[in-house]
Order: structure tokens, then C-alpha cells, then sequence
């Protein structure tokens, strides 16, 4: 694969810090993953700095619908979730990962209930739990009906505000890692310069010294022109480990979300997601209304129907959009009838109702649009990245749980559990402290106006369906984009550089993988070949350039 000739920037040209402070560890992001971290970390270590881009809550989790997944129903098993797991993952995940998810998951869930989630109930007081689509068995944990992550995040926050030896500083943007010589001589992270919108004495760009820096800052969905993803997602994470060393694994699979409401062909950046808790309490998709003659597509599509894995129903919906010539399929969930609605899905009928639409009584138009990212920053099992001193949890990292395709509802538990992983290690391989050092790395910016044409390249060209003449065009395309270097120190070209650099990553590893596996579509090589493509593709930049390369691995799911 020939990498991207033009040089990213190996940091973000931002002016020097105008004030400092320390903790032991740093988290970069307040959703479970991060305060999950935080809260198992404030008993190891002496001081724990969480710092969020936005409020606490503006992140991916508060909007997590379904739930979250866990083997807590009778007669269901880990082993079972591994399987499905395994399956959706379609051949790309590391078993071991999977193998820690599912067993630690239980536990890790009882903990948040301990904690104060009030997750739904069934009559008989057991947790009530349901099904979306590549789950064999109810075992998807809700709260509020679908405002599952917002309670979880409430009841992180309360937790997080309980205690008072948790630093918390909001409306700071982690601008790039802090590096410095270790005792080994190894180069590791030593913390991060922010960038804070606050007043007095953390204002503007300043610098956290610490011994070890934690990564659960979230997606990348802000890349694309439609996401379920808040504002605050655009690749910041991902694009400051990448310059400071790390490793990027599998990002090119990226998740679209089948049902995501369609709201013309003008409306830009989050969109109202339709869960698929919808479909496991029943709805169908159609082509058309049913009482016109309107067809039921999933049907033989997949032996799970409508509740197949995601990958393989946002396809049948692109297919069918392609074949029709609509921008857009419907979902059907009149029959689950007003007072079903009103108690088991509220936040998705208020939603649909304020954009005009009744779920009671019409359909819901739905089109696919990106949802997760199942790749993110190398971690090992223990949430480890390359770089000594830098840890990555929750959806900027790549723990090998999602392979080519996330099951659902599996990224609340993965940000969990992995976050429990890494507060478990951590606190015992802290390094002393290590001075800062000059940075050497060429800086860069480009101008914040480039982001909404990043946004429709990556759309028209490395959304869901990819081909090669599209997938060059977009390279060239961004590269381009990359050469706007007129850009000036501010959240808008920090954000927009940070959109190119995961635009380009994620483009270049998408034209290198030849077939369609999960996620990634290719119109060009419209099969799964394990014989060439099962294995990783790695991405690190290098003197600026993107370096990919590809490691071989045996395929995860039986299949091949
Ligand atoms: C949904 O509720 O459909 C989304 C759940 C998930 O992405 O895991």
C-alpha cells in the first residue's frame, strides 16, 4: 500500500502552556469508560485528574440507547456471548479479549448496579432484559426503557461527585501527549497539554504532568456528514496517540448503524438513532408501507430476520435503497401500539415525534449512518498501548473485542471492563516521575474550514459501500485537505487537523483491505477472503507519513 504523501502534523501548533498542574494519572474523557478508570484508580494512586472535552455527560454514553450486554439471564452463559460476539466480529477479533468480556462482564454490571444504576425490572424484580440484533439470547440490560447510558452516566457522575479526591476539570480539549525519557530510556507519555475554555487560573492552553495517561475519549463519527455520535466525536483520542506513537488497529471498520432516522438529505451531524432494542421488541423493516404492497426485505435475508447482525441489515437496507432508488427504507412498530411505546421507548418517540413523525401510528423513515468504531488505539489485554505510560479504554481503543463488526450493546460493557483491567494494573507499574521534555515533533495545523468537506468525501467515498476508484479519489481528496495548513491555534482547526489525520488513517487502511469483511463493504471484492485478509491492519505515523501495515492472524469465528 503506498502511504499518504503529504506529512501530517506530528503535534498540533498550539501556543506554550500558560499554567501547569500534576496528578498521578490523567483521564482524557467522562463516559463510562473514563470514569469507570477514575473511580477504580482514586483508591491505588494519590491523585486522579479526569479532564472532558465538554460537561461530564456530553459524550457517546449518555446517548447509548439499547443497553448494555451481559450473560445475566437465566440459562444464558458467557460461552454464549462469546459466540455471538465471535460471529458478528467475523473472524477479526482477538478470542482472548472476547473470552474477558463476556466472563468479566457479569460482574463488572452487578458493580455498576451497586454503584446506583437503576437498570429496568421485570415483575418479578429481575433485571428485565431484551434482544438486538446477532444476540441469540434476551441478555441486553436497559434503564428508563432506552435511556440506558444516560442512566449509567448519572449514576457515574454521582459517584464521581462523591468523591472529592477526583479532580475534575471540563471544557478541555487534550490538544497532544506530553512525552519525556523514562528510567529505561524508554520514551513514554508523561501527560498532556489541554486546552481549557475556562476562566482564571485554567485558562487557555495548559500542561498536566503525570505518570500515566488514560485514553477513553470516544469515537470518531464526527468524520461523516451523518452520525449517532455527539459533537464532541471527532477522532481527538485516536489522532494524539497516532502522534505520539501509538498504533492505530483495525479502523477500518467502522459501524454504521442500520436504523438511523432519516431526516432529509440536508441534515448534518448527529441524527436521531432509532435503537435496535425497537426490532427486538418486534418492528420489521419494509421498502414501503405494508398496506401498499411495501415488502418485508429482511426476510430471508439471514436467519435472524430484522434482527440479524448489524453489518449484514444496514447492507440489505443500502441494497434496497440502491435497487429502489430511495434514500431511505422504513421501520414498521405501529402494532407495539401507544402505551408500549410511551413506557418502553419514550426517548426515541418524543424524539421522532419533535421531527414530525408518530412510531405509533406511521412509519419511521431509517437509513444507515456511522455508529461506532470497532478500531481505535492497540491496546493489550490490560488496556495497554505502545506507548509506555499511555492506556487507551472504551471506543478510542482497539482491545480486539469487536473485530470487524461490534456486536450491540457490547461497547457500554467493553469501556467497563477494560477500564476495571486497567485501573487493576496500573496503579503497580507507575513509573516515578519523569521530566518533561523539548518536543521535536514537527507541528502542524490546518484550517477548521476544511472539516465539512472531510465530512462528505468521507461520506460518498468511505461510507458504507467502498470501491477502489472511490477510495483513491478520497485519499487524494483529503490529502489535499491536509496541505490547508492556514489554519490558527483555536478548537476548530485542533478538531478539523485531528478529523484529517483519522480521515486519512482510516481511508488508506479501507483501500487496503481487498474484500468485504463485517463493516468494511467492498463493491470490489464483494466476498470474505480469510486466505489473504485475516489479520490486522496497524497504522503509526512516521516522520509525518501514515505507515500501514498488515500482521496475518487466524480468523476468530470458525468460519474459515
Ligand atoms: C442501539 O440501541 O441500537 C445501539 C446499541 C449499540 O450500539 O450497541
Amino acid at each position: 500500500m503506498t502511504a499518504a504523501p503529504r506529512r501530517l502534523p506530528g503535534r498540533l501548533t498550539a501556543p506554550a502552556p500558560g499554567w501547569t498542574t500534576r496528578a498521578d494519572v490523567v483521564i482524557v474523557g467522562s463516559g463510562i469508560a473514563g470514569l469507570t478508570a477514575a473511580l477504580r484508580l482514586r483508591d491505588e494512586v494519590d491523585k486522579v485528574l479526569v479532564v472532558t472535552k465538554d460537561v461530564l455527560n456530553a459524550g457517546s454514553t449518555q446517548w447509548a440507547q439499547g443497553g448494555i450486554a451481559a450473560a445475566l439471564g437465566p440459562g444464558d452463559t458467557p460461552a454464549e456471548h462469546e459466540t455471538d460476539t465471535l460471529v458478528a466480529g467475523a473472524g477479526a477479533c482477538d478470542a482472548e479479549a472476547v473470552r474477558i468480556l463476556v466472563t468479566e462482564g457479569p460482574e463488572a454490571v452487578r458493580e455498576l448496579i451497586a454503584l446506583g444504576t437503576n437498570f429496568d425490572l421485570d415483575a418479578d424484580g429481575a433485571i428485565s432484559l431484551t434482544r438486538e440484533g446477532g444476540h441469540h439470547r434476551d441478555r441486553i440490560a436497559h434503564a428508563g426503557g432506552d435511556a440506558t447510558g444516560a442512566e449509567i452516566q448519572r449514576a457515574l457522575i454521582a459517584a464521581v461527585q462523591a468523591a472529592p479526591d477526583i479532580e475534575v476539570i471540563e471544557h478541555a480539549l487534550a490538544v497532544d501527549l506530553l512525552l519525556g525519557t523514562g528510567p529505561d530510556g524508554e520514551e513514554r507519555a508523561v501527560g498532556l497539554t489541554l486546552h481549557v475554555m475556562g476562566e482564571g487560573q485554567r485558562d487557555g492552553i495548559g500542561a498536566v504532568h503525570a505518570r500515566a495517561v488514560v485514553l477513553a475519549s470516544g469515537g470518531l463519527g464526527q468524520v461523516f456528514t451523518q452520525t449517532t455520535n455527539p459533537v464532541v466525536a471527532t477522532g481527538d483520542g485516536m489522532a494524539v496517540a497516532l502522534r505520539a506513537g501509538a498504533t492505530l488497529r483495525d479502523l477500518e471498520f467502522v459501524q454504521f448503524h442500520p436504523t438511523v432516522m432519516y431526516l432529509g438529505p440536508d441534515s448534518r451531524g448527529q441524527q436521531p438513532l432509532i435503537s435496535e432494542a425497537v426490532r427486538g421488541e418486534g418492528a420489521f423493516l419494509v421498502d414501503g408501507p405494508p398496506e401498499e404492497g411495501g415488502t418485508r426485505f429482511m426476510q430471508g435475508v439471514h436467519e435472524l430476520a430484522d434482527l440479524a447482525p448489524r453489518d449484514v441489515v444496514a447492507k440489505a437496507i443500502m441494497k434496497r435503497m440502491l435497487e429502489t432508488g430511495r434514500p431511505h427504507m422504513w421501520l414498521d412498530a405501529r402494532h407495539l401500539g401507544g402505551e408500549f411505546w410511551e413506557r418502553r421507548f419514550p426517548t426515541i418517540l418524543a424524539t421522532a415525534r419533535s421531527h414530525g413523525i408518530d412510531p405509533v401510528t406511521e412509519l419511521i423513515p431509517v437509513a444507515p449512518a456511522c455508529h461506532y468504531a470497532s478500531g481505535g488505539v492497540r491496546t493489550d489485554l490490560d488496556g495497554r498501548t505502545d506507548v509506555p505510560g499511555l492506556y487507551a479504554t472504551g471506543e478510542v481503543a482497539c482491545s480486539g473485542v469487536h473485530g470487524a463488526n461490534r456486536l450491540a450493546s457490547n461497547s457500554l460493557l467493553e469501556g467497563l471492563v477494560f477500564s476495571r483491567r486497567i485501573a487493576a494494573v496500573l496503579a503497580g507499574e507507575l513509573a516515578p516521575w519523569v521530566p518533561l521534555r523539548t518536543d521535536r515533533r514537527a507541528s502542524g495545523l490546518v484550517a477548521a474550514d476544511v472539516r465539512r468537506e472531510v465530512q462528505e468525501t468521507m461520506t460518498t467515498r468511505v461510507g458504507v459501500l467502498r470501491s477502489a476508484p472511490g477510495l483513491a479519489e478520497a485519499a487524494e481528496l483529503i490529502d489535499k485537505l491536509a496541505g490547508c495548513v492556514t489554519g490558527t491555534a483555536d478548537q476548530d482547526s485542533w478538531e478539523a487537523t485531528n478529523l484529517v489525520t483519522i480521515a486519512a488513517a482510516l481511508t488508506a487502511v479501507a483501500a487496503g483491505r481487498e474484500e468485504t469483511r463485517g463493516s468494511h463493504w467492498r463493491e470490489d471484492f464483494p466476498e470474505r477472503d480469510d486466505a489473504r485478509w485475516a489479520g490486522h491492519f496497524d497504522l503509526s505515523l512516521v516522520g509525518g507519513v501514515l505507515d500501514a501495515s498488515f500482521t496475518p492472524a487466524p480468523a476468530t469465528d470458525g468460519a474459515a
